[in-house]
């Protein structure tokens, strides 16, 4: 593994060779993760490759993260909306790549994530998790379930409980294969040969507009009843609704009240549920991990349900929430446009490249773990982990645009981790092949068969 040397201004950075014409496409359209990772242990921290005409670096190191996400952050932008991730989330807080009116953006939402105010949420999540589980109950000993399903189905109960106030759960079968077309559509879009206009009449384009329409039909009733029930919440959307623009008083138009709705709505519980399916396929394969996460379970909380409270007392549990969070961030690769030429650690970026900042990599890069690939809950104990360089483990991101949900998911992925592990073990079906698969985030390409097996 080569680390980072200061390097003549002006190198090209090391990189496959690729095909003719396509470069590197047809890896990344094959397996983008596994691309990245393989590139990464053969040539270093930073790897040039090419996606037809364009090219694109993947980043690799705690040190260039902090350049290019905080030092130069006005040098490594956002990508612009027509071209990624926007496509789905129009001019929503995560793909707005105008720095103003994003920070107003920003500014207005950022209170309804304060610790506290989450807090307060608590007694939501702790009810989104029973519902699950009273389900569960009504099962026999041993039934055989989606769990990725499951975990979808609670993490979208729970953002639009507490954001939203509102009930989804009846849509959660289209949500779920609405936002998987539609983030499927968006990364296979971004490393494909030809870019045709979305408008145009083709299967993908199709089937992306459908998706899009699906969620759109639900965001605008989330909005359309709270704009006839007339009542407060005191809830984001209520805030969103309530927004006026600072110089001519106006509120926000239907187009970015639903993009930012959107927004949270699928930021808000894909993420999560990603995290936790993997957190179950981990501990089916550590039984020592399971049995000590229930010890600490039980002698805690002998037997009641945990709340928020319980969490800072739980500390064996967030060691196992870390660590699934270190092997398998939920969005292992964050990109950035590099709009006028530059350097990065000397090597030349061109103007309009592109920046794969790979946090996958860095949370496993060997200068930082040992045996980084093992699931180690006990790396994360006592002051251990507090030694090394801060963006070594950088899930949320980091700067500016550092994920706003990252007290909410950490919160809800303890709570639910706790809840599940209480309440029965998880046991992995036989013989299936359980792999990730990247589309804008990382989940098991087939979903994840596990059976439940109550404890008591
Ligand atoms: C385990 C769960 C989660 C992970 C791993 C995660 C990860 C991330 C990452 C890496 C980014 C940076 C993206 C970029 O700059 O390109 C981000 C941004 C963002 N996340 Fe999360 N996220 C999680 C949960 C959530 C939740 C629960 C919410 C909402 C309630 C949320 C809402 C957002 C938003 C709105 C942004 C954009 C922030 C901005 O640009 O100002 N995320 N997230």
């Amino acid at each position: 593994m080569s680390t980072i040397v200061a390097n003549t201004p002006g190198k090209e950075a090391p990189g496959p060779r690729g095909e003719w014409l396509v470069g590197n496409m047809r890896d990344f359209r094959r397996d983008s993760l596994g691309t990245l990772a393989q590139s990464f242990a053969t040539y270093g921290d930073i790897v040039k490759f090419k996606l037809g005409g364009r090219v694109l670096h993947m980043v690799a190191h705690p040190e260039l993260a902090q350049e290019v996400l905080i030092d130069r952050s006005s040098e490594f932008v956002k990508m612009p909306k027509h071209q990624g991730l926007g496509l789905m989330l129009g001019n929503g807080l995560i793909t707005n790549d105008n720095h103003e009116s994003w920070l107003t953006q920003r500014r207005m939402m950022q209170p309804m994530f304060h610790r506290q105010r989450l807090v307060a949420m608590g007694d939501k999540m702790v009810a989104a998790g029973e519902r699950m589980i009273g389900r569960w109950q009504a099962w026999p000993d041993g039934e055989t379930v989606n769990i990725a399903e499951e975990m979808m189905q609670v993490t979208l109960d729970i953002i639009t409980q507490t954001m939203f106030s509102a009930d989804v759960l009846s849509e959660a079968g289209r949500v779920g294969p609405a936002v998987a077309t539609t983030t499927h559509f968006v990364s296979k879009r971004g490393v494909g040969p030809i870019q045709l206009p979305v408008s145009w009449p083709t299967p993908n384009n199709r089937a992306f507009r459908q998706a899009t329409q699906t969620l759109d039909e639900i965001v605008y009733r989330l909005i359309n009843q709270r704009r006839a029930e007339g009542t407060t919440h005191g809830d984001l959307l209520d805030m969103l609704l309530e927004a006026r623009d600072a110089d001519n008083g106006e509120s926000m138009s239907n187009q970015q009240l639903r993009d930012e709705v959107l927004t949270i709505f699928a930021a808000g519980h894909e993420t999560t549920a990603n995290t936790l399916s993997w957190a179950w396929y981990m501990l089916a394969q550590h039984p020592e991990v399971m049995a000590r996460l229930q010890a600490e379970l039980d002698s805690v909380l002998e037997g009641r349900t945990p709340t928020i409270a319980d969490l800072p007392n739980l500390p064996y549990t967030q060691q196992v929430f870390n660590e699934v969070l270190r092997l398998y961030p939920a969005a292992p690769s964050i990109p950035r446009l590099v709009p006028r030429e530059t350097t990065l650690r000397g090597y030349t970026l061109p103007a309009k490249s592109m920046i794969l900042l790979s946090i996958y990599n860095i949370q496993r890069h060997p200068e930082f773990w040992s045996d980084p690939n093992t699931f180690n809950p006990d790396r994360w104990a006592g002051d251990n982990h507090k030694r090394q360089h801060r963006l070594a483990f950088m899930p949320f991101s980091a700067g500016p645009r550092i994920c706003i949900g990252n007290n909410l998911a950490l919160m809800e992925g303890q709570l639910l981790l706790a809840m599940v592990a209480q309440y029965a073990d998880l046991r992995l079906v036989p013989g299936q092949q359980v792999k990730p698969e990247v589309a804008v985030t990382m989940r098991p390409k087939d979903g994840l068969q596990m059976t439940i097996h109550p404890r008591h």
